[in-house]
């Protein structure tokens, strides 16, 4: 069962999916998280000033375990962000020991299901410098990419550019221009629809509300950006960040946050969300690993 670890997202695709996934082949499922974060629940909610992620290391095999025991396996495993907590230029060594604890348990992930990886604000930093891109992206590959999977095109971003780019502004022009044409071969292509997966959430329940300071995006960015996914024909948006779940609807796009694998600031329990995608809509359900399914009902 175990594997070695690779980067499968490079070349702003993913190796993990063929080339038949442009087609429709029926309703499938797949398991989406975030926030598995190691070192966050001992330096934040407990204030332990030693370093450790022993807690964070048990959640996230069990996430690992809980998918290996389904009985029919899920399209592939997609992980929102904040892989791990320690900042990459802040804290190096720390960050480094975190990545390798990270990698053995997500190694041993079936190898039939493609994990999919997406950067956090801890794996790049709030301000991203180009040092902590690259430094990402050795770890982990690409932080924006666009993958066909079963007749749907998904669509993986850095949302940190759209926090604050001030650093690397180059960058963020860069994938602003490559979304937007993923968003024209959405629209063009013969895809059922699109899904988009990133960190920070647009909005918490309503695109009409007030930014937070930390926990969404700014309301110009939101209003820039919604209406294109729409038009373009994004069905939903997953996130995580909030370590809480919490969702909300701009017309008929939905803004899915689902909480943490790891720490929770508020009174949701640690989990991951099933997402069934059927032919003309997508249907989820979030599950504490305690309740979480062997099986799942198409
Ligand atoms: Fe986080």
């Amino acid at each position: 069962m175990e594997t070695e670890w690779k980067n499968h997202n490079r070349d702003r695709t993913h190796y993990g999916f063929e080339e038949k996934e442009k087609k429709w082949q029926g309703p499938y499922f797949f398991i989406q998280a975030a926030d598995c974060q190691l070192g966050l629940i001992q330096r934040y909610l407990e204030k332990n000033p030693t370093p450790g992620w022993q807690q964070e290391i048990a959640l996230t095999k069990l996430a690992v375990e809980k998918i290996n025991k389904m009985n029919q396996k899920p399209k592939f495993f997609v992980i929102c962000g904040d892989l791990c907590d320690a900042f990459p230029a802040k804290e190096p060594a720390l960050r480094a020991e975190q990545e390798k604890d990270l990698k053995d348990i997500l190694s041993r992930l079936d190898p039939s299901v493609p994990l999919v990886c997406v950067c956090g604000n801890h794996d790049v930093g709030d301000q991203p410098t180009k040092q902590d891109l690259l430094s990402y992206q050795s770890s982990f590959g690409d932080d924006f990419y666009s993958f066909w999977c079963g007749g749907v095109f998904h669509i993986v971003v850095n949302s940190q550019f759209w926090f604050d780019s001030t650093l690397v502004q180059e960058e963020a022009e860069k994938q602003d221009q490559w979304l937007e044409e993923q968003l024209r071969i959405l629209k063009t292509s013969e895809a059922k629809f699109g899904l988009i997966f990133q960190h920070i959430p647009w909005f918490l329940s309503d695109y009409e509300e007030e930014a937070t300071v930390y926990f969404t995006l700014r309301p110009e960015i939101r209003q820039k950006w919604l209406p294109k996914f729409r038009e373009a024909g994004v069905k939903a948006v997953f996130c995580g960040h909030y370590h809480r779940n919490a969702g909300g609807f701009f017309e008929d796009l939905e803004m899915v946050t689902t909480t943490a694998i790891g720490a929770q600031l508020g009174s949701d329990e640690s989990g991951m969300r099933i997402v069934k995608v059927l032919s003309d809509s997508v249907e989820h359900e979030y599950f504490p690993f305690e309740k979480f399914p062997d099986s799942v009902q198409l």
